[in-house]
């Protein structure tokens, strides 16, 4: 049976263009969907552009750009960027289209008319750049400034239509219980201390704020960012082109497996989204992941300090595989994590040049010099008796259940663990020892053979990391490369991780160094 996995990546501001935050998730968020594709799942990437609020009006004008230009220039960056890197995403929504506003007013209408929408005063500081009010405290009368962005809030008292998340304090207390809606673990417990300190109702409409989704039969309000984004992650899932509606949206993948976001957005997630689809009896999400903030050289990153990373000028600096590769491989998902350029250059040189190029290079040159340019036979001995079976078998395991939890990092280690492992294997062995002696040519071609079939299974274990460098290897042995951007009909992986696939006779083209060491001039 194939099973549906439909996992989605915050849908970015467009205030600006793609930034290493942006990137970092999108990535995650392409390694997750490439694994449930080789596992033979139906996945639905999504992601897109949130192009509603203050923020983005604001920049718009600040760029003396028709709002809509601005947004349609924006997304391009995005659009084009994903292309550019390689990112396997099935749908790319974006909340201005007008498709979008048909779902949002659908929604709406199901929300009010069971009961959970009233009208209200809502009077607080707002931190435009969060789009969110904040709890501060201001007793001594200034303008309070926002923890995260460090910029003054701003003061808002005006009618507004409010959702009632007060009516969702039983079901979502449930919810946030369950082990397996949040992760990492650490987060279940913020969420899970945030709601029982009791949920308020919020405010879920803006006057005076043209740039938005209107609200129907209230002339002069707009939709609250917030609430019309999060359904973009269904607006997603209907035709791209006809017109929009809930029944057709949610029959297409939805409830989503799995949101990933950055820990800041949480609670909008994990919280406000279930009660809303709560509210209009609609299905939930089954996991909210909240990965780490990523910073520099130990410094938050920002314009202000200078020390942000351009994606566009990183990725055309050092190329794709690194970058995936490094991040993936170096940050524990979940937990923040700082970028360093020498780690960076160590870990990209170390793991994929030496210990799985080199590997690579050498197994296949001495396989074609002493075995007449093929993959050597498995010996006499049964092929699942080589000691490197049972180490490669368990390897690959365990990438499962490491991306079955979210851990990337886990899954990285366990792959590069058993190149590691095969090196190690080949030092013992000493085949270029051996082969001088004629009557331990068997032997030799056992060793080898068994060499190579581990050295495949790093490279089907490498695929949704870094999909390119898995090819190239995977092409070196003289196989066939994967597709993990349509995936793999249902059990062809294990059958593809099974001990013993690599065929004995088949050509092993010449080798060709897999990856060039980095070297780099300056900063990343
Ligand atoms: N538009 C909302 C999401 C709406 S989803 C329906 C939004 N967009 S965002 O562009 O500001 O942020 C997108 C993601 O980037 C968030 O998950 C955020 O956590 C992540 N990051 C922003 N800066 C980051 C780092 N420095 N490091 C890692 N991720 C960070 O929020």
């Amino acid at each position: 049976m194939v099973h549906r996995f439909t996992l989605t990546t915050p849908l970015y501001y467009v205030n600006d263009k793609p930034h290493i935050g942006s990137v970092y998730t999108t990535l995650a968020a392409d390694a997750m969907a490439r694994w449930r594709r080789l596992q033979g799942d139906r996945v639905c990437l999504i992601t897109g552009c949130d192009e509603h609020g203050l923020k983005i009006q604001r920049s718009a004008a600040a760029a003396g750009v028709p709002t809509q230009d601005y947004v349609d220039r924006m997304a391009g960056h995005f659009a084009a960027l994903w292309q550019r890197i390689g990112i396997s995403h099935d749908r790319f929504v974006r909340t201005s289209a007008p498709r979008h506003q048909g779902l949002v007013h659908e929604f709406y209408e199901r929300v009010r008319r069971n009961g959970h929408i009233r009208m209200g005063q809502q009077q607080g500081w707002y931190c435009v750049a969060c789009e969110e009010f904040k709890d501060v405290d201001n007793e001594d009368g200034g303008t309070p400034r926002c923890a995260i962005h460090d910029r003054p809030l701003e003061w808002r008292d005006e009618e507004n239509l409010f959702f009632c998340l007060s009516h969702f304090q039983e079901p979502v207390t449930r919810l946030v219980e369950r082990e397996s809606f949040i992760g990492p673990p650490s987060r279940r417990r913020e969420v899970q201390r945030f709601v029982e300190a009791g949920l308020r109702d919020f405010s879920i409409s803006r006057v005076d704020l043209p740039w938005g989704i209107p609200v129907p039969h209230q002339p002069g309000h707009t939709f609250y960012v917030w609430f019309d984004a999060l359904l973009g992650y269904i607006t997603a899932l209907g035709s791209p082109d006809g017109p929009q509606d809930l029944t057709t949206a949610l029959a297409s993948g939805w409830p989503a497996q799995l949101h990933l976001i950055g820990k800041d957005i949480l609670r909008f997630h994990a919280v406000y989204w279930p009660a809303m689809l709560l509210a209009a009896d609609l299905p939930l999400p089954e996991r909210v992941f909240g990965h780490g903030f990523l910073t520099r050289e130990g410094r938050k990153m920002g314009k202000t300090l200078g020390n942000t990373l351009d994606p566009e000028a990183l990725f055309a600096k050092v190329g794709v595989e690194p970058v995936r590769w490094y991040l993936l491989r170096d940050i524990q998902f979940g937990e923040d994590g700082d970028i360093q350029q020498k780690r960076f250059l160590d870990l990209v040189n170390n793991d994929l040049a030496n210990t799985i190029g080199n590997l690579v290079n050498r197994t296949v040159s001495m396989s074609r010099r002493w075995f007449e340019g093929c993959v050597p036979p498995e010996g006499e001995e049964d092929a699942a008796s080589h000691p490197l079976a049972p180490v490669a078998t368990a390897a690959t395991a365990r990438v499962g259940r490491c991306f079955a939890r979210q851990d990337l990092q886990g899954a990285a280690m366990a792959t590069l663990g058993l190149a590691e492992a095969v090196n190690g294997h080949l030092s013992e062995q000493a085949p270029w020892s051996a082969i001088k002696d004629a009557s331990r040519r068997d032997g030799v071609a056992a060793v080898l053979y068994g060499v190579l079939e581990a050295t495949r299974l790093v490279g089907l274990c490498l695929q949704p990391l870094v999909p390119e460098l898995s090819n190239r290897l995977l092409i070196q042995l003289g196989c066939e490369p994967l597709d993990s951007r349509h995936g793999l009909p249902p059990g062809a992986w294990e059958r593809l991780v099974r001990w013993g696939g690599l065929p004995h006779g088949q050509p092993l083209p010449e080798a060709s160094p897999l990856m060039a060491r980095l070297e780099l001039d300056g900063d990343l």
